[in-house]
């Protein structure tokens, strides 16, 4: 612990090659995802971000006009790919590699009874999907590599953990054999702090503030990957400046007169104090966020209309690159 709190300097978000965004559902992965992207496009990297499963909901957050993406690496602005890796397509492409045969394979991936028999295995989506994100990272284009940085937009949490359990899925599923060389290409890979990187996404809020901090103490048990910071989005900014404690001394102080227009100061008031206690409570677990993991924290702003399109996505991009912790 000591050498590495030594450690002259940890890699920051954008020098690793892998960035795994993890997090309950609804927390805000794939909007971290997007904007992690924009980021390291915005560094002049170049990116590819990878959503797992059968939604594709990154090229649109990146881009309006962005086509739509499946299994084929997809340009969708400039330094940015993306690409949606669905564990059917990553075996079937992996297994007619192997077997050299891919119109076989195709057909026997697809058959209803095949599919059956996967969906009762387990570990094999993880392993093959995390070999596709092995395999995209060794690509090498002009003599360096492809992507500078592939953001995985991962299962939700849970999932998201087994995710990247290769040991054992390794341990379940394969013992030797062919398989079983490229999964040990893959764990170097995801164990190598220089390269890989577990982000969590969390909320500060009372449940979220648990299983975050469960969460990261799990990675640091059971897995090798690196965990080194949490996201904190959504997060509600300081609603007054600081210095303002006397607030409601100066609202009631107002004058009656010319201040018309302005609802009464008992409801000025009441709006303050609630604005004033949400940021509070926010900021608590923020800190027991902090406290509960030893990690430093970057938190991302609540936008009050939500997420809705590219330059949502460039101002928390923004905010990723403005953030101490965030390039450090
Ligand atoms: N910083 C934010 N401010 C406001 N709304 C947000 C913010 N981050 C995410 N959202 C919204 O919250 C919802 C969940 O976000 P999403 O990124 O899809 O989460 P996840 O991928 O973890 O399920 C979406 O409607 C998204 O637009
Ligand atoms: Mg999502």
């Amino acid at each position: 612990v000591v050498a590495e709190a030594q450690a002259p300097s940890l890699p920051g978000l954008l020098d690793r090659r892998l960035a795994i965004v993890t997090g309950k559902g609804g927390t805000g992965k794939t909007t971290v995802c997007a904007a992690l992207a924009r980021a390291a496009a915005d560094r002049g990297l170049r990116v590819l971000v990878a959503e797992v499963g059968r939604d594709a909901q990154i090229p649109r957050l990146l881009a309006a006009d962005a086509p739509p993406v499946g299994y084929a690496e997809q340009g969708i602005a400039p330094r940015i790919t993306a690409i949606r890796i669905d564990p059917y397509a990553a075996l079937a492409e992996y297994l007619g590699l192997q077997i050299g045969v891919p119109a076989l394979v195709t057909r026997v991936v697809g058959n209803r009874g095949f599919r059956q028999l996967m969906e009762a295995s387990p570990g094999w989506r993880e392993l093959i999907t995390l070999g596709k994100v092995w395999h995209l990272e060794q690509m090498r284009l002009e003599g360096r590599p492809k992507y500078d940085l592939i953001v995985v937009d991962a299962p939700a949490t849970g999932h998201g953990v087994t995710f990247l359990d290769v040991p054992r899925v390794v341990a379940s599923a394969v013992r030797a054999g062919p398989l079983r060389q490229h999964t040990e290409q893959v764990e170097s890979l995801i164990a190598d702090p220089k390269r890989s990187l577990l982000l969590p996404v969390a909320l500060a809020e009372e449940l979220p503030t648990r299983e975050t901090i469960a969460l990261v103490e799990r990675v640091r048990e059971a897995l090798s990957i690196r965990v080194d910071r949490v996201i904190v989005n959504s997060v509600y900014e300081r609603p007054f400046p600081q210095g303002l404690d006397d607030l409601d001394e100066r609202l009631a102080a107002l004058p009656a007169q010319g201040f018309e227009q302005l609802p009464e100061t008992h409801v000025l008031g009441h709006c303050a104090h609630h604005l004033r206690a949400r940021y509070e409570l926010n900021e608590r677990y923020v800190g027991e966020i902090e406290a509960g993991t030893g990690l430093p924290v970057i938190r991302l702003p609540y936008l009050k209309r939500g997420v809705r399109d590219a330059n949502d996505i460039a101002l928390l991009a923004s905010r990723l690159l403005a953030s101490p912790e965030g390039l450090a």
